[in-house]
């Protein structure tokens, strides 16, 4: 008999034995001085960590790939137990992460290997009496906030070009998915990277977050999360930062897409870790000539969806806190009544919700605009595809879209006038990894993918020499 409510225990886990994978987990939250402590010794750490030859940083963090893919099963089951991840996607998730690590290794030793050489008298009115040399050099300490969703994906995205650029590295793991990043982080410990260098700082981000992200030890952050992206880029002063916020990612049907493949696309793109994700499908704009056709064929996909346990590798479970399937709710019992056509009965045990598609949704239904962050998919019937495009560029969010349309030359008109990253014919998706990932508006600020983080967690050093 399956439990109430899908536990995502929060970070008390003191000690996880996993086989031969044994590690301390997360004590509830780290005191402020314990954060002192960590910066302090991050800061120290990193001194040395800049030093270190770029090979030597690259082939540590290639050595911390091979340890995490040789732990992937216990890893991937700390993902399961904590935040619900089916079976699959948790192995996924964690082979997943030592190709971009090993990616980093890799690019950030051509690209911090290089420099640039100017001299003087390409500028008008100068004579070649000076050259200029610049090359980048790390930051220091880079603070990390990964989320719930990718507690080991998105925290090594972040790690990597950190490392690589010569800083040092705060983590601050998701709460739900605490012990998964600690036992990834381990792995980057057994790979041999000095004392101090990589350190984690658990807790409620409410009870220590402002603490943290208004530290003077620190010196970048990234973040991948909420709304609490907006509260920490106000307070965090002149530092960078690269954050990726709330999203409502649409997806655009025009008239002659092929249907069959716009299903298949909503489903995997809508439903897949039960619409958790922030490249998730969010709404559907369809063009009022083929949407009943197309919402009979999402049906029949949706029916098909598993729903159950995470250990069953079921499509659609639990989502990760109770409060989130309270939220999730509020949308469903607005667009109810408003009037939503329900496709399926809306179903909800403790924190897990059954898939549901919602019909004839309208611009006055919070539905509309807001992130479910759940298996929950409205459809809004529109006659144009300027309707569209409007209706994704009036929401605050700008991260991801998605057209679908064998008219190649109506996809790209369409695509230029979304404030947006646009995909064609396919889900919106963050992947590959090394592809520039960024949000506009409210959804974010800065661009991940590799290189740009490597950029970003990096300054230029300027040296001019003046010439007799
Ligand atoms: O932060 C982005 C994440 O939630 C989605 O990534 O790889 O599932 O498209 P992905």
């Amino acid at each position: 008999m399956r439990k109430k409510c899908y536990p995502q225990k929060s970070g008390i886990f003191r000690f996880v034995n996993l086989g031969k994978f044994i590690i301390y987990g997360a004590e509830t939250a780290c005191t402020q001085e314990e954060v002192n402590k960590i910066m302090e010794s991050a800061k120290i750490a990193q001194k040395s960590w800049a030093k270190t030859p770029l090979w030597k940083r690259a082939e540590l963090l290639h050595r911390a790939v091979a340890i995490l893919k040789e732990h992937k099963a216990p890893v991937a089951e700390c993902l399961v137990k904590e935040i619900a991840k089916p079976a699959k996607d948790a192995v996924t998730e964690v082979v997943r992460s030592g190709d971009p690590v090993s990616y980093t290794a890799e690019e950030g030793v051509r690209i911090l290997g290089e420099g640039k050489f100017l001299v003087s008298d390409s500028f008008p009115g100068d004579e070649r009496t000076k050259y200029c040399l610049t090359s980048k050099i790390p930051r220091g300490v880079v603070l990390a906030i990964p989320p719930f969703n990718y507690p080991v994906n998105l925290a090594v995205s972040k790690i990597a070009p950190a490392l690589i650029a010569g800083n040092s590295l705060v983590l601050k793991p998701p709460t739900h998915g605490a012990v998964s990043a600690l036992h990834m982080v381990h792995c980057f410990h057994l790979a041999g990277f000095p004392k101090g260098l990589i350190s984690c700082v658990t807790g409620k981000g409410s009870e220590i977050g402002d603490f943290l992200t208004m530290h003077h030890g620190v010196n970048c952050i990234s973040f991948t999360g909420g709304d609490t992206g907006i509260a920490i880029s106000k307070k965090a002063g002149m530092i960078p930062l690269q954050m990726e916020l709330g999203v409502k990612d649409a997806c655009i049907v025009l008239e002659d897409a092929d249907l069959d493949l716009v299903a298949a696309n909503i489903i995997k793109g809508g439903f897949s870790y039960s619409g958790q994700r922030c490249t998730a499908v969010k709404v559907i704009l369809v063009m009022e000539s083929v949407a009943d056709v197309l919402v009979e064929k999402v049906k029949a996909k949706v029916a098909k969806l598993t729903v159950g346990l995470r250990e069953d590798d079921c499509d659609i479970t639990p989502v990760v806190s109770e409060s989130s399937a309270n939220f999730i709710e509020g949308l469903v019992k607005d667009a109810k009544v408003k009037g939503a056509t329900f496709c399926q009965e809306y179903k909800r045990d403790g924190n897990l919700i059954w898939p549901l598609l919602l019909d004839n949704v309208q611009p006055d239904m919070r539905i509309a605009w807001e992130e479910p962050f759940g298996p929950v998919l409205p459809v809004i019937r529109i006659n144009s595809v300027e309707e569209g495009v409007h209706h994704c560029n009036a929401s605050n969010f700008g991260l991801r879209g998605c057209v679908f349309t064998k008219d190649v030359n109506k996809a790209i008109l369409s695509v230029m006038q979304w404030r947006r990253t646009v995909r064609i014919n396919s889900a919106p998706a963050r992947g590959p990894d090394h592809f520039p990932f960024q949000g506009l508006k409210d959804s974010g600020i800065g661009s991940q993918g590799i290189t740009n983080s490597i950029n970003m967690m990096t300054k230029i050093k300027t040296i001019v020499i003046n010439l007799p």
